[in-house]
């Protein structure tokens, strides 16, 4: 009983906090995988497969493209921040605007990115932290 309770409180909490969200979908595991070729072809020159940066351009580039395992992001990281840099570049630097991929496209993209950032990501980009974690 009290199960069940717990679990529709959860579906309950993800509706509510996808609804605030406004435009943003929710992420999916078909998003990410979705995202997976469209990253290596369309980001991973600059940012690398795994997003740390260790793309062939990366070493050429001024600024050098964001190392998205150790750097935070300027434009913010929330799903609406990140979408929005993949939708409108970084001025002043070779991060364009992406608007030539469908928005569904941005999106997984902007999941695929948030993802390889989370300690032991499954996509295999950050290694997970020894030691205490900071409730990041
Ligand atoms: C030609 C190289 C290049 C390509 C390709 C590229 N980026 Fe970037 N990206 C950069 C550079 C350079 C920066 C850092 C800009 C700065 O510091 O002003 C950056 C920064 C970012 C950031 C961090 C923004 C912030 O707020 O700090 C994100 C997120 C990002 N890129 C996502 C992507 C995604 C997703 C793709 C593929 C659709 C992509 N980039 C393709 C060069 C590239």
């Amino acid at each position: 009983m009290r199960e069940n309770l717990t679990k529709w409180m959860m579906v309950v909490g993800m509706l509510g906090s996808s609804l605030a969200f406004g435009a943003a979908p929710a992420p999916t595991k078909e998003m990410l995988e979705k995202a997976k070729p469209s990253f290596g072809k369309n980001c991973a020159a600059c940012h690398g497969e795994k997003g740390d940066a260790s793309g062939q351009m990366a070493a050429v580039l001024v600024p050098k493209p964001r190392n998205f395992l150790t750097e935070p992001f300027k434009k913010g990281n929330k799903p609406d921040e990140v979408f929005k840099t993949i939708s409108t570049g970084i001025p002043g630097s070779t991060m364009v605007a992406f608007t030539q991929l469908q928005e569904d496209e941005r999106w997984a993209l902007t999941y695929y990115v948030l993802e390889l950032q989370k300690p032991g990501s499954v996509l295999g980009g950050n290694k997970p932290k020894g030691g205490k974690s900071k409730g990041k």
